[in-house]
């Protein structure tokens, strides 16, 4: 079929004789032996207006033509005396693929709250709000390649099964083809001797450790890609899926990789301030005031940065009645978080050297024997951004960390490889690309921001 996007059509330099349009219809407004038509097609936010008279052959049919029919319309393409709009087209062919029945059409021409429309995730495409925040999260992702592209650093995929738990927080989802009944426990004591792996596995929680080991023989690789956190945490902030941007660097220290999370946050966030301008500007009117000085801000000032033990300090001189208490050692939540970005900095703040007990066995220990070169990016709204670190790279460091936490070091043999043969040092980290998202258009619920979320009682569509 021929046609053009709504979005060429716009950007028209001229007039033109004939031009074919499809798409879904806002709104129709009658009048005597006319209608106007307003056509979005989901290329860009601002519909198309066609005029259309009684003399198309089709006239007939326009009290079908109602909000969320799906038409094509071929007519002239000319200037168009009304406000807001360059084209318009005038309309000579009018066909009607499919109706809407205004009495059954969920999405009618007002608007709807966040918390009704995601129980029509299937329909909410067609709003305003969520095709702006669909083409964005385009955007974005082609921004994130374009950013590890231009600077050597390899798109490496790594897998979404596995036999090991990244995090070692047991948030894991068993994937298993067993049977749902009937299981009872082999002689042999390995509940997965007859499952399709012979051994537990799972869904990733995150692809660092393979990105690890790819990183040690291409030098600089990232990964993008869907991980899964059975987190029964019911947060506007959480997915059980959810996207994460891992980049993995050889040769390379925490130092390194502030820095790279800092400029990939930047440049991100331009690239989309400077190619999805009226879609934010969607954002910026109807659900934050405050984006775009916020973005400008993120954009412009390096962000801040402090180890976690002055992190507890200016929690702990701030005077606020935390809902959980500080003290060193305490993981900092979500609360403490977004204090220290939004009201102490104004802006986004890296906090560095964690305790060791409250972060993952492969951050490389400090030589205060306390701490590890961890690093969290904390941003304005949101709280953890960014969560990284430089790699324990030292065997037998490594080894006694994996002990500590209660785990078998066979279990991770091949991991242990890369540090017993040609260990170097190496950082990375893992941005929720979901996250990124809610900074860049203000959207507060993780909900909002994933097409079809997936959360704790909830996989609808
Ligand atoms: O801090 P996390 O757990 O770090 C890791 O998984 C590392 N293995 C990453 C690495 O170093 N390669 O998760 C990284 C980021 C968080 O900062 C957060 O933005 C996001 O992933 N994230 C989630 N986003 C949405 N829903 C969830 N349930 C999330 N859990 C983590
Ligand atoms: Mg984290």
């Amino acid at each position: 079929m021929q046609r053009t996007p709504i979005a060429e059509a716009l950007n028209a330099q001229q007039a033109q004789a004939r031009i074919t349009v499809c798409g879904w219809v806002r709104t129709r407004r009658d009048s005597k032996g006319f209608s106007f038509l307003e056509i979005n097609d989901g290329s860009c936010l601002m519909n198309i207006q066609v005029i259309i008279d009684e003399t198309v052959p089709t006239y007939g049919i326009i009290k079908d033509v109602s909000t969320g029919a799906s038409v094509q319309v071929t007519g002239e393409l000319v200037e168009s005396p009304g406000k807001g709009q360059k084209w318009e087209v005038r309309c000579t062919e009018l066909t009607l693929f499919g109706t809407a029945d205004p009495e059954t059409f969920p999405l009618q021409k007002k608007r709807h709250s966040d918390e009704f429309l995601r129980t029509i995730a299937h329909l909410r495409p067609r709003t305003n709000k969520y095709g702006a925040a669909f083409r964005i999260r385009s955007e974005a992702a082609f921004a994130v390649h374009s950013f590890f592209r231009d600077r050597g650093f390899f798109h490496v995929h790594t897998p979404i099964l596995t036999g090991s738990d990244c995090e070692g927080a047991g948030e894991m989802f068993r994937v298993t083809t067993l049977p749902v009944q009937g299981i009872s426990k082999p002689e042999n004591g390995n509940w997965f001797e007859d499952d399709f792996f012979g051994r537990e596995s799972n869904l990733t929680v995150s692809g660092q450790l393979e990105a690890e080991m790819l990183t040690m023989g291409m030098g600089r690789v990232y990964t993008f890609g869907p991980t899964f956190r059975a987190e029964n945490s019911n947060t506007p902030r959480h997915a059980a899926e959810f996207w994460m941007i891992e980049p993995e660097m050889a040769f390379a220290d925490i130092q390194d990789d502030m820095d790279l999370g800092e400029d990939m946050t930047k440049y991100v966030v331009r690239h989309v301030m400077e190619h999805c301008a009226p879609d934010l500007n969607l954002f910026a009117s109807f659900v934050d005031k405050e984006l775009m000085g916020r973005l400008e801000t993120l954009v412009r000032e390096p962000f801040a940065r402090i180890t976690y033990t002055e992190a507890v300090d200016i929690l702990l001189a701030s005077g606020k009645d935390w809902e959980f208490p500080v003290s060193w050692g305490c993981d900092l939540q979500t609360e403490h978080e977004r204090y220290l970005a939004e009201e102490h900095f104004g802006k986004p703040v890296i906090v560095r050297d964690y305790p060791k007990q409250i972060k993952a066995f492969y951050m490389r220990l400090n030589d205060d024997d306390k701490t590890v070169a961890a690093m969290d990016v904390l941003v304005p709204r949101i709280g953890e951004l960014i969560g990284g670190s430089q790699r324990e790279e030292r065997l037998d460091v490594l080894e006694a960390r994996i002990r500590e936490i209660g785990q078998n070091v066979d279990d991770y043999w091949w991991y242990l490889d890369a540090r017993r043969f040609g260990t170097v040092p190496h950082a990375g980290f893992g941005m929720g690309f979901e996250r990124l998202l809610m900074l860049l258009t203000g959207i507060t619920n993780i909900r909002d921001v994933i097409p079809f979320p997936r959360t704790p009682r909830n996989i609808d569509f």
